[in-house]
């Protein structure tokens, strides 16, 4: 049988999910100090894991080249269509929020607004529910940059410390939603080897419940 392979999103979520595999007593030093290594043994030599962007993790796990992902409940929204989440790890917590200049008049101003953010659907979305006109800019990193340049009047964005707003003289003006790392499944995956994939959601669960309760 095939190794199971795991896409795990580099970045902030990538030690919290090696912090989560050691309690789950699952060996994971590759993924900590991966090298020019792509695929990287975990446990006893029975899993692989990919360190992979987020939205990466999603195509590789809807595709089925790999079996499970690690990744924020932000890529999900934002890019999935066909995988299933299997459980919410706690870890990776922040929340999308509207941000922008103190006292902007967003809501309740008639003009078109502009609201710049790396998450065109979720954006499209949230406008749609609130039955707000407004442009979308997509842009792809500090999103912040854009109401400081004059190019948006608001972001769309996730918000964790709220340090980089503060920084920047933004403030969050609503909150849309809570976000965290979920883990997710294939679903034929799930059907095929469902022992395999529920025995390590169960001890993915437990040392999840433990770091959540030594916060
Ligand atoms: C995210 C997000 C904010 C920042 C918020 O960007 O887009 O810019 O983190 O975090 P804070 O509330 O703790 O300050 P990220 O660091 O992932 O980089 P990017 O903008 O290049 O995508």
């Amino acid at each position: 049988m095939n190794k199971l392979k795991i896409a795990i999103t580099k970045g902030r979520l990538l030690e919290k999910s090696a912090r989560m595999f050691e309690l789950a007593g699952i060996e994971c030093s590759s993924i900590l100090s991966p090298g020019r290594q792509l695929l990287l043994p975990i446990g006893s030599g029975e899993m692989e894991a990919v360190l992979a962007k987020a939205p990466d993790v999603i195509t590789y796990v809807e595709h089925g080249v790999c079996d499970l992902g690690i990744v924020g409940k932000d890529t999900i929204i934002e890019h999935a269509t066909n995988l299933y989440e299997i459980l919410d790890l706690g870890f990776g917590r922040c929340r999308f929020a509207v941000a922008g200049p103190r006292d902007t008049d967003f809501f309740t101003c008639g003009d078109r607004r502009v609201v710049a953010t790396k998450y065109i659907n979720v954006s499209k979305r949230y406008l749609e529910k609130k039955q707000i006109d407004a442009e979308l800019i997509k842009i792809d990193g500090s999103v912040e940059l854009a109401p400081l340049l004059g190019l948006s009047d608001v972001i769309i964005d996730i918000v964790e410390t709220g340090s980089t707003l503060k920084a920047n003289g933004l403030e969050i003006l609503e909150e849309v939603c809570p976000v965290s790392a979920r883990l997710v499944v294939n679903t034929a995956a799930l059907k095929l080897r469902k022992k395999e994939i529920e025995a390590l959601v169960s001890k993915l669960a437990a040392a999840a419940a433990e770091m959540e309760k030594k916060k």
